[in-house]
């Protein structure tokens, strides 16, 4: 069974808690798109871990991929995986695979992103994690793969040829002496790329092995519907396919294994970072859907605006899903 989850909003549905409540259903829990730009907040007892890259459903039993669409922030990850092996969750290779092809948020890719939006008149709110800069290398064939961190020559190989372009775009865009180190210190990723070696997988290889044997799959979309990079609400989106499609695509699993289609929607609604919200309410009312709701970003802690429900975007968001 082969079960995709989406956001029918602009993310901050609330996916996490659904893929909770269903995460003891299933086998396998699976990341197809975006990276730390993303966020879920775990609570264990008195303890609260803010997640950006791990897949919801932690506390289960299932197991845990990162998709080759994704873009993984190597040092957020290992974050990650020490602030759960403290209170005592597990994070082995059984727990947890990465495929070799995921593409790696590097330095610069940061640097870039805070670059262009202090350029940018009209400003996107991005959450400067790299996200864009990072699949526009994917896309140009610059890339730097999961696989190529865990080893220190492939990895030299590959970077002495991506380094002279990345200089002149950030130079040209502004970038300071300073700035430029920091976009070039590689030591902490390959040593963590050594770390993470362990979790190496072929996702689409495992997953359809899994179907094939009757394993329950969750496919969990990351952000929402309308900050599809192409059916969302231009230039105010992020740069990945956050709709149901996308999770074939990026994970290397056919469209006619999809048994279902989970949506999920607010009973309000809100967006973190510019673009069009048209149901957007302020005043006393905004204010208190925010407090209410505790709508503040978990990766930026940005406030984010509220509104009402807006029923033609959600019409919008099960065309563009298939809900089932
Ligand atoms: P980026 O993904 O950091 O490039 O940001 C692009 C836009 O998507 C900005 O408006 C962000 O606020 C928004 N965004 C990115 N990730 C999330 C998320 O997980 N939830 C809600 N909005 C997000
Ligand atoms: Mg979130």
């Amino acid at each position: 069974m082969f079960t995709i989850i989406t956001g029918s909003q602009f993310g901050d549905e609330g996916k996490g808690k659904i893929v909770d409540l269903l995460a003891e259903r299933f086998d396998y829990v699976v990341r197809f798109q975006g990276g730390d730009n993303a966020g879920h907040t775990v609570k264990v007892g008195k303890l609260t871990i803010k997640l950006h890259t791990i897949p919801s459903g932690v506390l289960y039993n299932a197991r845990l991929l990162i998709g080759p669409g994704v873009v993984l922030n190597p040092l957020v990850m290992k974050k990650e995986i020490d602030s759960l092996m403290d209170i005592g969750i597990r994070i082995d290779n059984k727990k947890l695979g990465i495929d070799a092809k995921t593409s790696v948020i590097m330095p610069y890719h940061v640097k870039l992103d805070e670059l262009s939006e202090r350029m940018r008149t009209k400003k996107i709110g991005t959450t400067k994690r790299g996200i864009a800069y990072a699949y526009m290398d994917k896309v140009s064939r610059e890339e730097v793969r999961f696989a190529d961190i865990t080893d220190k020559k492939s990895f030299e190989e590959k970077i002495s040829d991506i380094i002279p372009q990345k200089k002149v775009m950030l130079k040209a865009m502004g970038a300071t002496d300073s700035d430029i180190d920091e976009a070039f210190e590689f030591d902490d990723i390959l040593a963590v790329g050594k770390e993470l070696k362990r979790y190496i997988t072929d996702v689409s290889l495992e997953l359809n092995q899994a179907l094939e044997q009757g394993k329950n799959v969750l496919a969990e979309g990351a952000q929402g519907t309308h900050l599809d990079v192409i059916h969302g609400t231009q230039k105010y989106v992020t740069s990945s396919s956050t709709i149901a499609g996308s999770a074939c695509m990026n994970l290397g699993v056919g469209p006619r294994r999809v048994d279902e289609v989970i949506g999920v929607v607010k009973a309000y609604i809100t967006r973190v970072g510019e673009g069009p919200l048209p149901t957007e309410v302020g005043g006393e009312i905004g204010e208190y859907l925010r407090e209410k709701g505790g709508e503040f970003g978990t990766t930026t802690g940005r406030p984010r605006r509220c509104g009402w429900f807006d029923a033609p975007l959600l019409r919008k968001a099960v065309k563009l899903n298939g809900y089932t």
